[in-house]
């Protein structure tokens, strides 16, 4: 009987047919609609390797139900969808897609600072919609990114490539972190700062941070606060570090000028959001990773990961 994997995601069949070959292969084939959690809960049941994505709650109960599951190879590189403590008594791997998608996720972050600086969402719709009717000194105008300074909160693999780019554009790079990262300092004269400070002497706020206990509700009303009036802040980690309830506010009363987000505490986001009623947010659906590129390479890191865990062998890029 040869072992089998469930993958929650329609998937090209170039990643697919290998797979095929030594395994049995379920996938969750509806592109519009995410696999439904009773669906999920009865195949991890029968299945010895599970394929997630970032929007897939792999909890507790998921890693109980799956009594023969041997990994969780989680799409993505962020894994705070996953319950690691779960998935360590159950002696479950997990696995995540880290490196490949460095710098389409930085880029993807500089083209929605770029399009939040310059208002290029709302500009390009009021072309489409016949509104552009003079060309006026004042209209459509936003800030300028050459030559400001940028502040990264999160200075791993991504914040460094989003560092680099800024660079690129005069800026003055500021970030904090964790630990201090003293050859790219001594390197591109990045400056590392504590956040408070960090946050008050930014132009734009480009949270990077990965999603953890910690980093929950890191960006708050208090913090909101400390930004400047005229002050860009861009969220492409995960949804959650930002406090959406603040951010609605210092958006709504001026506190800061513009918010550019990827990410969402809840998603896909409800229409109902009180952030997509504000006209100074650029949103976009999670897209950080997704070249065509990239994300074939994301998909072909799990699937060696899968293969290596089910033929008896210690996957690559391995949280637990
Ligand atoms: C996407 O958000 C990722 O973590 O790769």
């Amino acid at each position: 009987m040869k072992p089998i994997i469930f993958i929650t995601r329609k998937l090209d069949n170039r990643v697919v047919a290998p797979l095929q070959e030594k395994f049995n292969v379920r996938m969750w084939e509806s592109e519009s609609e995410s696999v439904p959690r009773a669906v999920l809960l009865k195949e991890v049941a029968e299945v010895d390797a599970l394929w997630t994505v970032v929007s897939d709650s792999v909890d507790r109960e998921l890693l109980e139900t799956g009594k023969k599951l041997k990994i969780v190879a989680n799409m993505a590189v962020g894994y705070n969808n996953v319950d690691l403590d779960a998935a360590r008594e159950h002696g479950v791997f997990v696995t995540n897609t880290p490196g490949v998608l460095t710098e389409t996720t930085a880029d993807l972050a500089f083209a929605l600072l770029l399009a939040t600086a310059r208002k290029l969402i709302f500009a390009e719709s009021e072309v489409r919609k016949g509104n552009w009717n003079s060309w006026s000194p004042m209209q459509y105008t936003g800030m300028d990114v050459s030559g400001a300074t940028i502040g990264i909160i999160g200075m791993g693999r991504i914040g460094e490539a989003v560092a680099r780019r800024a660079k690129g554009f005069d800026m003055r790079v500021l970030y904090n972190n964790r630990n201090r990262k003293r050859e790219a300092e001594a390197e591109h004269g990045f400056e590392f700062m504590e956040l408070d400070r960090l946050l008050a002497e930014a132009d734009f706020v480009v949270t990077l941070a990965p999603h953890t206990p910690e980093t929950v509700g890191l960006i708050s009303a208090r913090e909101l606060g400390l930004m400047k009036s005229t002050a860009v802040l861009i969220n492409v980690s995960r949804g959650g570090i930002v406090d959406e309830t603040d951010l609605y506010e210092a958006l709504k009363d001026g506190t800061i000028w513009a918010a550019g987000l990827d990410v969402f505490e809840t998603e896909p986001v409800p229409l109902d959001n009180p952030l997509l009623t504000l006209p100074n947010v650029t949103v976009l659906p999670h897209i950080g990773s997704a070249s065509i590129k990239t994300r074939l390479a994301m998909m072909n890191l799990n699937a060696q990961a899968i293969t290596a865990v089910l033929e008896g062998r210690e996957p690559e890029n391995r949280i637990v």
